[in-house]
C-alpha cells in the first residue's frame, strides 16, 4: 500500500509541534462542523503518550473559545484494566492534558469501564450498549462517531486492538474486553466495526520509534502491512487522515 493506496489522506508535517498542530485544527473543524449540524459531536479519544501534546494544546487553545466542547460527548477509544485514577489510565491521563482544562460537561464524559474486576466482559456489553443509546447510527445501522483518534503502537495495534488476538477479527461486538498476551494485561477496546463505522477517523503517529511501523503500512509488503491492526481502519463511509510527522515518515519516502 503506498500512499496512493492508502485508503485516506496522509499529512506528513516536519517536527511533532507541527502535525500536532494540524491534528488540533482538524479535530476543532470536525467537533464544530458536527455540533453545527447535529446540535452534538460524539468523540472517542485515544490513551498512550502521543496525544499528550495535542490534548495539552487543545486545552491551551479554550480561551479562544473556538470549539463548542458543551456540546462534545467524549468517549474513550480503549482502556486498560486499571482504576479510573490510576496513572495508567487512559481516563486519567485525559482527564489530567485535556478534559479538566475545557468546559466539557462532566456528565457526558464516558470513561471505560476497564476495572470492573472479573466481569469485564458484562462491562463492556454496558458501554457498548451505552454508545448505542448515545451515538446517533450511521448508514451502517452503527453508531456513526463523529471523530474516532487513534494512535499505533510500534507492533500496529491501535487502541487495544493488538496483533494476533480474536478481538482483530470481531465482526459483531463494538466494544469487547480481553486478555491480551504481549501486555499480559486485560484491556476493554472499540473493535473495527465501530471504528470503521466513524464519521472521522484521525490517527496520529510521531517519533522515530514509529518509523518502521509507518513504512510497513504503507509499503508494497503485503504480508508485513496485514500483521499491523491499524491496517484495518478504513471507515466504509468516512474520512480517514494519517497525520505523521517527519520522524515517523522518514522511511516512507513520503515528502513533508
Ligand atoms: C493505549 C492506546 C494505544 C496507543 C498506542 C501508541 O491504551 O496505549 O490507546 O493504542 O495509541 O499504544 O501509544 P504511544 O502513543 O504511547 O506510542
Amino acid at each position: 500500500m503506498s500512499e496512493a493506496q492508502f485508503p485516506g489522506k496522509i499529512v506528513v508535517k516536519s517536527a511533532r509541534e507541527q502535525v500536532t498542530e494540524y491534528v488540533a485544527d482538524l479535530l476543532e473543524s470536525i467537533v464544530s462542523e458536527a455540533v453545527a449540524k447535529r446540535g452534538l459531536c460524539s468523540m472517542a479519544l485515544a490513551g498512550g503518550t502521543t496525544p499528550h501534546a495535542l490534548y495539552r494544546l487543545l486545552a491551551g487553545r479554550v480561551a479562544g473559545g473556538r470549539t463548542p466542547w458543551q456540546d462534545v460527548d467524549i468517549y474513550f477509544g480503549d482502556e486498560r484494566d486499571v482504576p479510573h485514577d490510576h496513572v495508567e489510565s487512559n481516563f486519567h491521563m485525559a482527564q489530567r492534558t485535556l478534559l479538566d482544562h475545557v468546559p466539557v460537561d462532566p456528565g457526558r464524559v464516558y470513561p471505560m469501564p476497564a476495572d470492573y474486576g472479573d466481569d469485564l466482559k458484562a462491562a463492556a456489553r454496558r458501554y457498548e450498549q451505552l454508545i448505542h443509546e448515545k451515538v446517533p447510527a450511521g448508514n451502517s445501522g452503527i453508531p456513526g462517531f463523529d471523530l474516532i483518534l487513534l494512535g499505533v503502537g510500534g507492533d500496529g495495534h491501535t487502541a487495544s486492538l493488538f496483533p494476533f488476538t480474536d478481538a482483530l477479527d470481531e465482526t459483531e461486538r463494538l466494544v469487547v474486553s480481553h486478555f491480551v498476551p504481549v501486555l499480559g494485561r486485560r484491556r476493554m477496546t472499540f473493535t473495527f466495526p465501530l471504528i470503521n463505522a466513524a464519521r472521522n477517523v484521525v490517527v496520529l503517529v510521531t517519533g522515530e520509534d514509529k518509523a518502521e511501523t509507518v513504512a510497513a503500512l504503507l509499503g508494497y509488503d503485503r504480508e508485513a502491512r496485514h500483521r499491523l491492526p491499524i491496517a484495518r481502519a478504513h471507515p466504509a463511509d468516512g474520512n480517514l487522515v494519517m497525520a505523521v510527522d517527519a520522524a515517523a515518515a522518514r522511511m516512507t519516502g513520503l515528502k513533508v
